[in-house]
């Protein structure tokens, strides 16, 4: 996920940054395959993919914004600078539990640059996964938290942010995104 305040960058060394997938991809359309095997390559994905969202910078990051369909992702809502990091990576995250009380924050994403829009979702979700060592692990979220996990686990599904939007503003963002691609790939 992007922010709309763009805060730190912070590029963990001995790491290497992927290239980030811009919508429309038909990757990012997919729904991913669950880790039946976590081992280290996939471990280094998730390394790379931490060092790819804090360089953007992000604050979440999944798989298939890498290209990877499987259903890994990872996240780190401490936007303060100076403030202690908090790199997590979920592998297979599963919502749990969800509150009745939900929460609206303006939403980006790392492959929908600089284009924001309103998204409503739970306020507060527990979430079970895999950390990077396997282990099972349950956790709640909430705040930026719990906004970021949902939209992360959304990508996992392959859906975006601006699939909750109006189909107008959806189009008219593709539209925006279809251009930029088409400006990057001129160079
Ligand atoms: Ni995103």
């Amino acid at each position: 996920m992007e922010l709309t305040e763009r805060g730190r960058s912070r590029t963990p060394q001995f790491m290497t940054n992927l290239p980030i997938l811009i919508h429309p991809d038909p990757r990012l359309k997919k729904v991913c395959d669950p880790v039946a095997d976590l081992d280290d390559d996939l471990r280094k994905l998730a390394d790379n993919m931490l060092a790819t969202m804090y360089d953007a910078p992000g604050i979440g990051l999944a798989a298939p914004q890498v290209g990877v369909t499987k259903r890994i992702l990872v996240m780190d809502c401490v936007k303060e600078e100076g403030e202690t990091p908090k790199p997590m990576v979920l592998i297979n995250p599963e919502v749990l539990q969800s509150s009745d009380e939900t929460n609206e924050y303006e939403e980006g994403c790392l492959s929908i640059p600089d284009q924001f829009g309103m998204v409503t979702r739970p306020a507060e979700v527990r979430v079970g996964y895999l950390d990077r060592d396997g282990n099972p692990q349950e956790r709640d979220f909430d705040g930026l938290w719990a906004t970021c996990v949902q939209h992360e686990i959304d990508h996992l599904n392959g859906k975006l942010f601006i699939d909750y939007l109006g189909s107008v503003r959806r189009q008219m963002i593709t539209q925006k995104m279809k251009k930029l691609k088409r400006e990057r790939a001129r160079g």
